[in-house]
C-alpha cells in the first residue's frame, strides 16, 4: 500500500472515529464542518510527513482490515449470492423485494418518513427467515454499483450473521453500546464486497435489552440516518413475540419488514406482531418459504396506516 493510500485510509478512519463522538454531532454547522475538513486535511499532511516514525506504525495497524466473505460457505447454507451460479429466480425475487424498500428509502416514498434509510427485518417467532432475508437483501442491494449497505446484527441474543458470512464477530454493537472507549470505527467492518459493511452483534450481555433502548443506541440510529443518508442500513432482529427487543428496535427505524413463514405462522401471531408495529410508518410483510411453484417463493403484502 502506498504512503498516499495509507494517508487516505488514516483520514477515513479519523472521519469514522469522529462519528457519534459527541451528542452534538448532528448539530454541526457548516462552519464547523469546514473546520472539521481542515482538521482532516491537516492530519493527512502530518501523516505523510510522519512517515518514518512510530506514529505511522501505530496508524498503519489501525488501517481497517478487510473481512473476506466466505462465499462458498454462504452458498452451501442456501443464501442467494451475487455469483452467476446462484439461483437466478431467487436473485430476481430479491430484486423485486428490494425495490419498494429502496423507493421508500430514497425515492418519493421517503417523503415524510423519518429515518427511511433504516430498515428492520423481524418476524413473529424464531426461524421464519429473518437472517436469511436480511443477508440476501443486503447482498442484492450492495451488488448494485451505486448502492451502499450497512448490515447490523441486532439479534444480539442469538447472533448469526458473522458465522454465516465467515467474518469476525466481536467487538460489535454491544461493545459500542456499553461505551468504554469503543468507537464506531472499531465495530464497523469493511468487506471484500464493495458497498457492504457489517456491524456484528458482539458479545453476549445480560442487559442487552436495556442497551438496545439506551440513549447511545438512539443517537447511533439518528446519526446513521443523518450522516449516511445515501446508505441503506439493514438490521437483523430478534422475533417480536419472543422478547421486547424487536419492538424496541422497530421504534428506531423508518421501515420494518415483517417476515412471515408461509403455511406455518398462525394468522393470530401475525396480527399480534402487526399490533406491536402500529407506531411504525412503513411495515411490509414478506411471505417467506412458500412451497408452491406457481407463485414466487417470497413476496410482499403491505400493511399501511
Ligand atoms: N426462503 C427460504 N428458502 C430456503 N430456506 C430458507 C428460506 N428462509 C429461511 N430458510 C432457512 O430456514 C432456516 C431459518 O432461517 P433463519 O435463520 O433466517 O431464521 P431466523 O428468523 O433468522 O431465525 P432466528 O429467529 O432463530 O434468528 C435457515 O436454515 C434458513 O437457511
Ligand atoms: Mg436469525
Amino acid at each position: 500500500m502506498s504512503t498516499i493510500e495509507r494517508a487516505l485510509n488514516k483520514a477515513k478512519n479519523e472521519d469514522e472515529k469522529s462519528f457519534i463522538s459527541s451528542d452534538l454531532t448532528s448539530q454541526i454547522t457548516d462552519e464547523n464542518r469546514n473546520l472539521e475538513n481542515n482538521s482532516v486535511n491537516f492530519q493527512k499532511t502530518m501523516f505523510v510527513k510522519d512517515d518514518t516514525t512510530d506514529n505511522l506504525k501505530k496508524n498503519t495497524t489501525e488501517t481497517p482490515e478487510i473481512q473476506h466473505i466466505d462465499w462458498d460457505h454462504l452458498a452451501s447454507l442456501g443464501f442467494v449470492t451475487p455469483s452467476k451460479n446462484s439461483d437466478a429466480t431467487a436473485q430476481e425475487e430479491y430484486r423485486n423485494i428490494k425495490r419498494p424498500l429502496l423507493n421508500n428509502a430514497f425515492g418519493v416514498g421517503s417523503i415524510g418518513i423519518n429515518r427511511s434509510n433504516l430498515i428492520l427485518v423481524t418476524s413473529s417467532v424464531p426461524g421464519e427467515g429473518k437472517t436469511y432475508s436480511t443477508i440476501n437483501l443486503a447482498l442484492s442491494i450492495a451488488n448494485e454499483r451505486d448502492k451502499k449497505v450497512l448490515l447490523i446484527d441486532a439479534d444480539v441474543a442469538r447472533p448469526s450473521i458473522s458465522k454465516a458470512l465467515g467474518i469476525k464477530s466481536s467487538p460489535g454493537l454491544i461493545e459500542y453500546l456499553e461505551g468504554q472507549a469503543v468507537d464506531f470505527s472499531d465495530i464497523i467492518l469493511k468487506t471484500n464486497m464493495p458497498g457492504l459493511s457489517i456491524i456484528p452483534a458482539g458479545k453476549q450481555h445480560k442487559h442487552s435489552t436495556e442497551l438496545l433502548s439506551s440513549n447511545r443506541m438512539i443517537q447511533l440510529t439518528e446519526q446513521l440516518s443523518s450522516r449516511y443518508p445515501d446508505r441503506l442500513v439493514i438490521f437483523d432482529s430478534p422475533p417480536l413475540l419472543a422478547a421486547t427487543q424487536g419492538e424496541v428496535l422497530a421504534g428506531l427505524v423508518g421501515q420494518v419488514v415483517l417476515v412471515v413463514e408461509a403455511e406455518k405462522t398462525p394468522q393470530s401471531m401475525v396480527m399480534a406482531s402487526v399490533g406491536k408495529l402500529v407506531f411504525c410508518d412503513i411495515v411490509l410483510l414478506l411471505l417467506n418459504k412458500t412451497k408452491t411453484t406457481e407463485v414466487n417463493h417470497y413476496g410482499y403484502g403491505t400493511y399501511g396506516h
